[in-house]
């Protein structure tokens, strides 16, 4: 009985030795923590939790095309539907050897409003219905979904505009306008277009572009911009960048904040607006080596009538606010703003 007391006492000793034991171990591991790492490092990694390091990452509200599937079984659907394949295989139908008419280079519109006009910040059509019929200050005139459509034939595919009554036309029109469906009527949604890049301080510079080009483009793209044909098909596997059968002056693509804008959340192909590849910097250096080089002329002296309506960056005089071409061409553009902003204000007075 005392025996069996005393045994029990023991084990109790000896745990408390141990739990002391421990405590003190403990208390000089701290000790030794804070001195050797400072208290606030210490405190800061005590105070890390799991869920701090990974924070819920925001879904951004970005517009979202409408599903493909929820195209309707009609005439209607059926016209939808034409104009997407319009859209993504413009060379099979309306290229140099297209089945229904010969007008365009055999560029795709697809090749740059990306996923047939539906990807965020490629270029997408989501504010065509919404925000067309409007007045563009390049034309000085109110344009039509239609006139729109015939300008990117004209300039971005070097080509002869679709007539308005026709079924490609009217296809292209039904697609847009069944894209734009859920977007209210004067609304731009998020993610629509291009995204615009900071404006560098320097002119952007043909030299570094070409540096940057053939590391990150050549392979796809070509030496001399000429991309690759599909083989067998119409359209090209990687289209070209400039030469006869790329784009012409008066198309969007050769201001250079369309180019930089375009390639920064596209390009090299994979890149998105939410995994970019290129810096700001690198995106305006590439987009003046690729625009000083040669492709097809237009005839644009009737394009901006109001020439104080001219995008700092749009290539051609005159000009109202005194700079030359050089620099409305590869900037800085900051000072071209800022003067703009003087003579208008002149003007307001
Ligand atoms: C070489 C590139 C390129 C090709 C090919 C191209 N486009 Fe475009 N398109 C542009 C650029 C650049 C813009 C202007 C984007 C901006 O300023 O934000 C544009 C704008 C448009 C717009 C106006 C969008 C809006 O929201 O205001 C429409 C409509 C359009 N294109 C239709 C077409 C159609 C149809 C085709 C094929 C026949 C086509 N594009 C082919 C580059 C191209
Ligand atoms: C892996 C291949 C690949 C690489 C690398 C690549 N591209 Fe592209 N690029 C493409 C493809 C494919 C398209 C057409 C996309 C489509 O039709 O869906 C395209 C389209 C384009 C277009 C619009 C169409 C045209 O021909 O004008 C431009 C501009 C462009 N790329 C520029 C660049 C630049 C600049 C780089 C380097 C920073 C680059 N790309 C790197 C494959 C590539």
């Amino acid at each position: 009985m005392d025996r069996q007391l005393n045994h029990k006492l023991f084990i109790r000793a000896v745990n408390l030795f141990v739990l002391l034991v421990m405590l003190l171990v403990g208390f000089i591991c701290a000790i030794m923590g804070i001195t050797v790492y400072g208290p606030e490092r210490v405190m800061a990694r005590l105070s890390e939790r799991p869920e701090t390091q990974t924070p819920p990452q925001p879904v951004p509200d970005v517009w979202v095309a409408p599903d493909t599937s929820a195209i309707p079984n009609d005439e209607e659907g059926e016209r939808i539907r034409y104009g997407r394949k319009l859209i993504a295989n413009t060379a099979e139908y309306l290229g140099p050897e297209g089945k229904v008419m010969p007008i365009s280079n055999g560029m795709n519109c697809q090749n740059c409003h990306l996923e047939a006009g539906t990807k965020p910040y490629g270029n997408n059509y989501s504010a065509v219905a919404s925000t067309y019929p409007k007045f563009r200050a390049r034309s000085g005139t109110i344009e039509s979904i239609e006139k729109r459509v015939n300008d990117c034939f004209e300039r971005s595919l070097n080509g002869k505009p679709l007539p308005d009554d026709s079924p490609e036309m009217k296809a292209i029109v039904a697609y847009m306008k069944w894209l734009g469906k859920d977007v209210p009527k004067g609304e731009t949604p998020k993610g629509a277009g291009l995204v615009e890049l900071t404006y560098l301080d320097v002119p952007a510079d043909p030299v570094k572009g070409k540096m940057l080009y053939e590391e990150k483009c050549i392979v796809c793209h070509g030496r001399n911009g000429e991309g690759v044909k599909h083989t067998g098909t119409t359209g090209w596997l990687y289209p070209p960048l400039w030469g006869e059968q790329s784009y012409n002056t008066g198309a969007g693509l050769y201001r250079l904040s369309r180019f930089a804008g375009y390639i920064k959340a596209n390009m090299p192909l994979g890149a998105t607006y939410l995994e970019p590849q290129l810096t700001d910097e690198e995106a305006w250096h590439i987009a003046a080596y690729v625009n000083s080089m040669p492709r097809p002329g237009k005839d644009i002296s009737k394009d901006w009538p109001d020439i104080t309506q001219k995008p700092v960056d749009h290539p051609f005089g005159p000009y109202a606010d005194g700079f030359d071409e050089q620099q409305h061409k590869y900037g800085p553009f900051k000072p071209i703003i800022e003067q703009r902003k003087k003579l208008s204000a002149l003007v307001k007075k």
